[in-house]
């Protein structure tokens, strides 16, 4: 069948080196807000896949110039109030949450009809998560129970907001910030802790951005309708790709791998945090500080003899995006591993988290969720010999990837549906695991 992989043999050792796709959250903000400089940006390393694309697409529809070189991209940007948009201009997000929800920050002041439509898994997710704080800001949106698609009329007569970030969501506050961008005077938001690149970009930009920073939250304050010199950033390799490479190592036997250049900003690197707790054999090499975010080499070697844990709630944000991957090792450790509070997974690409669920009780693990706590019983002896078949994941890149990693360490005959879904971020995923050797037809 096209585009399904079949795999049915574990991955032999391997001893390499290797570097992952450029990191997918850092690349979309490079492009929103090189758009909003003034003049020509160059971005070196731009993740070069589909949600990238739409978000090239995006800034192109509001007037902004676009260039691809040989090494980096360049984009002319229009400064504060420059964009220019035809009538009836539509703007299609395809898959990506964060380009979707951040855009609406990013054109809150314009004040032509603009539609935003997604594909199908982007049109059931939550967007009344942001149309709440752009409505403070005087922004009009119109939509069905808060999705997709959404009519948008903004207005060149912002108003600062204060509000509160209460979800940890990255996107919900890198949208608040580009509004406040667009908008007079001081906007304050009190965020609870979620990936902080969009600050860090506006720092290094010396944008008038104030962040106070304590256990839980931060106190933001942005002043707005300052121009954004333009800029040249050299985006580093992505964490949550490199994460699929770290457990595939964690699991093969006599294995060692070293992942270069990744970035592993705290609020980011929150999947090394539980597996050190779980006694996962990896250390940091190179680290150096690249304009606010620490970039370091990841070198990981197989680990047998892996830990359970009970996993500490202020980890869920930075690492919201590795649960599949997490919940995995934890089926393969010794003991019970406990999680809390990750129903925010179930509002990703896909239902993550049920879907996550029953693929463990599908590989005989048993799981147990009640409320909102989650109790894996991990077997360190786990050997799968049966055949599977992963299908109707809606599309999920991440579930599409977990199940290739489980299929190449824990056994068994599988056949793994929509391979394309891995095109919305980490597009060379299995020519990598290829080059590792694994055998995938
Ligand atoms: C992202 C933030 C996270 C994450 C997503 C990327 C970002 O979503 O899951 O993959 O780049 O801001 P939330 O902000 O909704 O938690």
């Amino acid at each position: 069948m096209k585009n399904q992989v079949k795999i049915e043999k574990i991955i032999k050792p391997f001893n390499k080196i290797i570097t992952v796709s450029s990191d997918k959250s850092l690349s979309i903000r490079c492009v929103l807000l090189s758009s909003i400089a003034i003049g020509r940006s160059k971005i070196f390393n731009l993740l070069d896949s589909e949600d990238v694309i739409n978000a090239i697409k995006t800034i192109k529809k509001l007037g902004v110039k676009y260039k691809k070189k040989k090494n980096f991209v360049e984009i002319y940007g229009v400064g504060i109030n420059g964009f220019q948009i035809k009538k009836n201009t539509i703007l299609n997000a395809g898959n990506s949450g964060t380009l979707a929800r951040c855009v609406l920050g990013l054109i809150s002041g314009i004040e032509n009809k603009i539609k935003l439509i997604g594909d199908n898994s982007l049109s059931k997710r939550d967007f009344s998560r942001v149309t709440k704080p752009l409505n403070l800001f005087g922004v009009n949106l119109k939509s069905k129970n808060g999705t997709l698609p959404i009519e948008v009329k903004g207005t060149k007569l912002l108003k600062p907001i204060n509000y509160y970030e209460e979800k940890g969501s990255a996107q919900v506050k890198t949208c608040i910030i580009l509004s406040a961008i667009n908008s007079p005077g001081i906007t304050r938001i009190k965020a609870k802790k979620s990936r902080n690149h969009t600050e860090l970009l506006l720092k290094y930009l010396k944008y008038p951005i104030k962040i106070k920073e304590s256990r839980k939250y931060d106190q933001i304050y942005i002043k707005g309708l300052n121009q954004i010199k333009s800029f040249e950033y050299k985006v580093p390799g992505d964490i949550s790709s490199a994460s699929f490479f770290i457990i595939l190592t964690l699991l093969s036997k006599n294995s060692s791998l070293i992942i270069k250049n990744i970035n592993i900003n705290q609020s980011r690197s929150g999947i090394l945090k539980i597996l050190y707790k779980m006694k996962a054999k990896i250390r940091i090499l190179n680290k150096k500080n690249y304009r606010g975010e620490y970039i370091g080499d990841i070198k990981i070697k197989s680990t047998k003899n892996l830990k359970s844990i009970n996993c500490p709630e202020n980890l869920n944000t930075s690492a919201i995006d590795e649960f599949l991957l997490i919940f995995l090792i934890a089926a393969k450790s010794k003991g019970i591993s406990i999680f809390r509070k990750l129903d925010e997974l179930n509002k990703k690409e896909s239902p993550r988290l049920d879907l996550a669920l029953k693929f463990l009780k599908m590989i005989g693990i048993k799981v147990i969720k009640k409320n909102d706590i989650i109790k894996i019983f991990g077997n360190p002896e786990l050997v799968l010999k049966k055949n599977f078949h992963i299908k109707k994941f809606l599309k999920d890149h991440r579930i599409f990837m977990m199940s290739v990693i489980a299929a190449l360490t824990l056994g068994g005959n599988w056949k793994i549906n929509d391979k394309d879904s891995i095109k919305t971020s980490f597009p060379s995923f299995l020519n990598i695991t290829k080059k590792l050797g694994a055998k995938i037809n």
